[in-house]
């Protein structure tokens, strides 16, 4: 096994004698992890078997059993049934797959929300989030926390010594419904909170600036969530309370932990994140750290005409959080999911683009919800691995196929992401903080911000890591990083503010997006002009901000592409002697004024580092021409040839003696890369289609190519 493999991974099973007389594999033997959310509770015990079977033969090696069996577990409040969990585990073992075990905390079953309401969640007008869907319970309630606790602690006593136990899996997809509750329980959580935080009310009157609109408090219990309220809540309450809420459910998380890791101390433990997707409640860059093994949830969201470009981000961001060591994708769909507006089958390839996107990413195991399509409740219209039409379907061959295609690329896992040359950061405090409302436009968007210099990077054939901005305040984000982009970075502590003006000024180039720098940890804003916190170091000052209106477009001449523009926000910006000006404002707000500058840097260390400001919001070509000009001025060049970039991404990982490369085709059109010299001699792993000549590789619509190349630094 690789000598890069993440310290905890997945404890394989020991080997042993199949079902049917054969042997499985050893636990050290190399795999990727192939799977899904099983749930053999929804079908009669005929059906287990046939489950076997199937899973055999599509590759199947490890399932999440019991995410959502509380209520079966536990009838009532003083009877327990493991019987048919106990059946199910041992079957699995038998066939050779193994148990990502749930804790199966996940949803309160109804006699105990009947017995204590006063566990179901409130929302922000007060209002009860009653029983009937999943996940109602508030993360601070003591009563539930008693109860699912005691359920923790009787599936690590009895599963402990289970051979196929290899992962706990943690309630599921934490703060998924109820991230934000707004309850007593919840106001009494946040009162401690914010008194660790601040020590004194002094201290959080300062914080929260409530010599505004008579807002001073004088005793704690005077504080609350913030509820619906007459008009704009108090700015720093809100951001306040979107951190405790996410460290609150980070304190339960922790709280089970605690439990599995006394039972069953050897035994590593996940959670499956949803990194990026439609949810922002939970910082998981800060979450990270809990767990063992970092899982992720992906779904594409069909109305998103970046699908592909948000999937790639949210692969590289999970791969960023987990230190580019291997992670583990818990769910995304084989075809159609239920819950968006609109559902769309995947079109034929992009099971295996996608799936294959995870792993360029890290992913060493790539799992789906569900196994078998359900027949009954809220998701019998959300694909499975075998889907509602049985095994002869187009569904479960791709999926087969897939598995064993995965088994071919056991090598693979253990190896690492390639840390690219470009970073972007990725806070959630200022994706929070920005989003507030009472700012000056509503219409800017953190996570569409970010993706949009994502998106800017790949057209430019480029790979650029996505950064949580926790890890440049711990000390070890930067290094390695040519360029670093600090995309609508609105909340700076003076910290944050310090290690990027030092990254610049050793010698990186720092690009400073609009909206940045404009408020410190307690969204107070940095006085003196925009954008406070970087003001010095671009050398350049705002003093107003000009909004636009929906649609609204400003022209951009300069060193842009013709017919440039800029939207949703303009600055005022004047500059200093020694800042280059690349474009400026045509119409708009304030005609004649720059939108992009750059400045050198006068270097501590040698090599002169740069920073820039961007003043508004680029279209998308016009973004992208940037991007290109400083990747090239930073010396980064693409690795793949202009006529297939924003085409074809590139992603690499890196094993001890092999670098393999994922050539990516996400458009619907077969295309074909020249490859160079300069790109080394390149040996097909995995073609699944393309086809790999002396010097070109061509892709067909949506392919995807894993090849190998040996290490040349080694
Ligand atoms: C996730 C969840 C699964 C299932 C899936 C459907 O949010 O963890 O239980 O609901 O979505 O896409």
């Amino acid at each position: 096994m690789s000598a890069l493999t993440a310290t905890r991974w997945v404890r394989w099973p020991e080997a042993h004698t199949l079902a049917d007389g054969t042997e499985s594999l050893p636990a050290g033997a190399a795999r990727i992890g192939y799977g899904a959310d099983y749930n053999p509770e929804q079908w009669p015990e005929e059906v287990w078997a046939d489950d076997m079977r199937l899973m055999r033969e599509a590759g199947v090696n490890i399932v999440s059993v019991g995410i959502f069996s509380w209520a079966l577990l536990q009838p009532t409040i003083d009877s327990w049934d493991f019987g048919w969990l106990d059946r199910a585990i041992d079957l699995l073992h038998a066939n050779g797959i193994a148990v990502d075990l749930a804790t199966a905390t996940a949803s309160p079953p109804p006699w105990l929300t009947e017995l204590h309401p006063e566990v179901l969640p409130v929302n922000r007008l007060g209002e009860t989030i009653w029983p009937g869907g999943r996940q109602q319970w508030r993360p601070t309630s003591p009563v539930f926390r008693r109860y699912a606790l005691a359920l923790v602690e009787k599936m690590a006593m009895r599963y402990a010594d289970h051979p196929a136990l290899s992962m706990w899996h943690i309630s599921n997809e934490l703060g998924c419904h109820n991230v934000y509750d707004y309850s007593d329980d919840a106001a009494g959580a946040f009162r401690d909170w914010l008194q660790a935080r601040y020590g004194s009310l002094v201290e959080l009157n300062r914080a929260w600036g409530t010599a505004f609109w008579s807002q001073n408090y004088t005793t704690w219990h005077q504080i609350l969530p913030p509820r619906l309220a007459a008009t704009h809540p108090n700015p720093t309450q809100q951001l306040d309370f979107a951190r405790f809420s996410s460290d609150a459910l980070k304190d339960y998380l922790i709280a089970e932990r605690e439990i599995l890791r006394q039972v069953t101390p050897e035994v590593p433990i996940t959670t499956n994140f949803m990194v990026m997707g439609e949810t922002r409640g939970m910082d998981y860059a800060d979450w990270a750290a809990e767990v063992d093994v970092v899982s992720n949830d992906h779904y594409l969201l069909v109305a998103d005409p970046q699908a592909f470009e948000e999937l790639s981000f949210s692969a590289n961001l999970t791969g960023q959080i987990a230190g580019r060591a291997p992670w583990f994708l818990m769910e995304h769909s084989t075809s159609a999911v239920n819950w968006q507006p609109v559902n769309q089958a995947k079109t034929p390839g992009q099971l295996r683009r996608d799936s294959l996107t995870h792993l360029a990413h890290g992913a060493d195991a790539i799992c789906f919800f569900q196994w078998r399509q359900s027949l009954a409740g809220a998701e019998k219209f959300h694909s499975a691995m075998l889907p509602h039409a049985g095994e002869d379907s187009t569904v479960f061959r791709n999926v087969a196929g897939f598995g064993r295609e995965l088994a071919a690329l056991a090598e693979v896992a253990g190896s690492r992401t390639q840390q690219a040359r470009i970073g972007i950061l990725f806070d959630w405090d200022s994706w929070w903080a920005s989003e507030l409302d009472s700012h000056p436009t509503e219409l800017l968007r953190y996570k569409a911000e970010a993706m949009a210099w994502y998106t800017a990077a790949l057209a430019n054939g480029l790979q650029a890591d996505i950064v949580p901005a926790r890890s440049v305040l711990a000390g070890h984000g930067l290094a390695g990083y040519d360029l670093v982009i600090a995309p609508m970075l609105y909340l700076v502590p003076q910290a944050l503010a310090d290690a990027l003006t030092d990254y610049a000024r050793t010698g990186g180039h720092l690009v400073v997006g609009v909206f940045s720098g404009i408020a410190d940890a307690d969204d107070h804003i940095h006085p003196g002009g925009y954008p406070g916190a970087f003001r010095e170091l671009l050398g350049v000052r705002a003093e107003e901000f000009g909004g636009l209106l929906a649609g609204q477009t400003v022209r951009l001449t300069g060193e842009l592409p013709a017919g440039s523009t800029g939207s949703l926000l303009t600055h005022d910006v004047t500059v200093q002697p020694d800042v280059e000006v690349l474009a400026r404002f045509d119409d708009g707000p304030f005609p004649g004024v720059p939108a992009i500058t750059s400045r050198m840097l006068p270097s501590l260390a040698g090599a002169a580092g740069r920073a820039s400001f961007v003043a508004t919001v680029l279209d998308p070509a016009a973004l992208a021409a940037l991007v290109g000009r400083f990747a090239a001025q930073a010396g980064i060049q693409s690795l793949l040839p202009e006529e297939v970039h924003g085409t074809v991404q590139l992603a690499v990982r890196q094993g001890d003696t092999q670098d393999y490369l994922f050539y990516i085709n996400h458009s619907a059109r077969a295309v074909t890369v020249a490859l160079r010299p300069a790109d080394g001699r390149l040996s097909a792993l995995d073609l699944g289609g393309s086809t790999l000549a002396a010097d070109t590789l061509t892709l067909p619509a949506t392919g995807v190519a894993v090849l190998g190349r040996a290490r040349t630094d080694l």
